[in-house]
């Protein structure tokens, strides 16, 4: 991924590193830098926020809604930069979720592959399959507590 251009830009993290479905890399295994805050350190001049990473794409359209619907799905965000949270909470709302402020970009880990959050809209029995649950904040809250 090009630094320079993403330089004082705000770029969406959406990056999973699941060495257990797609294969260890091993310079991310040898390395200093935790999988989820990879792209931080690369794009160290860049406003990197974590979003999406915890939904599928196909489950996007089915899991949208209009703001204030009872069963609006909510969608983990962390970054370091509240600005920069706050206009990817703003395109998340766009695009039909909340956006549950899961706290500084280190947080992500309890986001990340492995962790029950990263599960939240997924049915168990038919998993990407299958159509998505919604997942509220509250839902989601209580699994992101499960990865503290
Ligand atoms: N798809 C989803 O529903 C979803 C949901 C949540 C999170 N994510 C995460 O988002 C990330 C991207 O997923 P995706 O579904 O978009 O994957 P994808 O369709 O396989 O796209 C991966 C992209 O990364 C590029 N790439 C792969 N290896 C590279 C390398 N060594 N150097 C430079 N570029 C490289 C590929 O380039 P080429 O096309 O040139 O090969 C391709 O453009 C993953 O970490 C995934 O876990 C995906």
């Amino acid at each position: 991924m090009p630094v320079e251009p993403l330089r004082g830009r705000v770029v969406i993290d959406t990056l999973n590193y699941d060495p257990a479905r797609q294969g260890a890399v091993p310079e991310i295994e040898a390395g200093d830098t935790p999988p989820h805050l990879l792209l931080h350190e690369h794009l160290r001049d860049a406003y990197v926020v974590k979003a999406f990473s915890t939904v599928f794409f196909k489950h996007l359209p089915q899991l949208a809604r209009p703001a204030g619907a009872p069963d609006r799905s909510a969608v983990p965000v962390a970054g370091d930069h509240p600005a920069a949270k706050a206009a990817v909470a703003t395109l998340i709302d766009s695009l039909g979720f909340d956006a549950y402020d899961a706290g500084p970009l280190a947080e992500s880990r309890r986001f990340a592959p492995g962790t029950p959050a990263q599960l939240a809209y997924l049915d168990p029995d038919g998993m990407f399959a299958a159509p998505a649950r919604p997942a509220s904040a509250a839902d989601l809250a209580a699994l992101l507590d499960k990865a503290n």
